[in-house]
């Protein structure tokens, strides 16, 4: 399963980039504001330093919501960088770009994916990766992993090449569970991805380990 962190915070982007297993980012326009960045100029560059940042996929939200818009604000967003995935919300106009950027070899995300039939239609459109958001359906006594693990069945029916990249994950146990069900990436806050290397076994078995070692030494 890929990693991608999802934030638009750059130490944190950068950091977890230093851990040697993150394969790419996602970010959303809500992330862009908690960072205060704002103004088209802006944004613009904030996304060209996420990609100098990580050599893998960075996605960028489109803000049109008619088809005209999303394929122009879509088109711009690829040519900034080669490892720019346009992300698109799940709705009409925005699958039929989908469709349009397929034909164009533009790599895309679906976002805001909250049922399978959304995922369905979303992967026959050609779209790269579909972003279900699991945290949000948790948050309304929905199982998000269900919606994950039923999309994973209907994409491996009809052998989809469209990636399931799970987002709105808020916790380890999240992560471990989207593995179990062979979601392709996992998008994750950095404390959720830093949380999966902690065991108190692990850290009471190193200071044994060196004090028996300071010992004899
Ligand atoms: C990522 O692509 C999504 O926009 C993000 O994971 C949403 O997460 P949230 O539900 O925690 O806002």
């Amino acid at each position: 399963m890929k990693f991608f962190i999802d934030t638009a915070n750059l130490a944190e982007i950068k950091e977890a980039n230093d851990l040697g297993i993150l394969d790419g980012v996602t970010t959303n326009p809500s992330l862009m504001a908690k960072e205060g960045i704002t103004g088209q100029e802006n944004i613009i560059q904030h996304y060209i330093d996420i990609c100098n940042i990580v050599d893998g996929p960075v996605s960028a939200e489109v803000i049109a919501t008619d088809f005209e818009g999303i394929v122009r604000e879509g088109e711009y967003l690829a040519s900034l960088h080669k490892n720019i995935v346009v992300k698109v919300p799940m709705i009409p106009e925005g699958v039929k770009a989908i469709k349009y950027f397929t034909s164009k070899g533009i790599k895309t995300n679906c976002t805001l994916i909250f049922s399978a039939g959304q995922a369905l239609v979303a992967a026959k459109a050609g779209a790269t990766y579909i972003s279900p958001f699991l945290g949000r359906l948790d948050d309304i006594s929905t199982n998000g992993l269900d919606l994950i693990a039923q999309i994973r069945g209907i994409y491996d029916n009809y052998t989809f090449d469209t990636e399931i990249l799970a987002a709105s994950v808020r916790h380890p146990m999240h992560i471990i569970h989207c593995a179990e069900i062979g979601a392709d990436v996992a998008t994750v806050p950095l404390k959720a991805i830093k949380a999966l290397f902690n065991h108190p076994l692990t850290d009471s078995g190193l200071a044994q380990f060196l004090a028996d070692h300071a010992k004899g030494n």
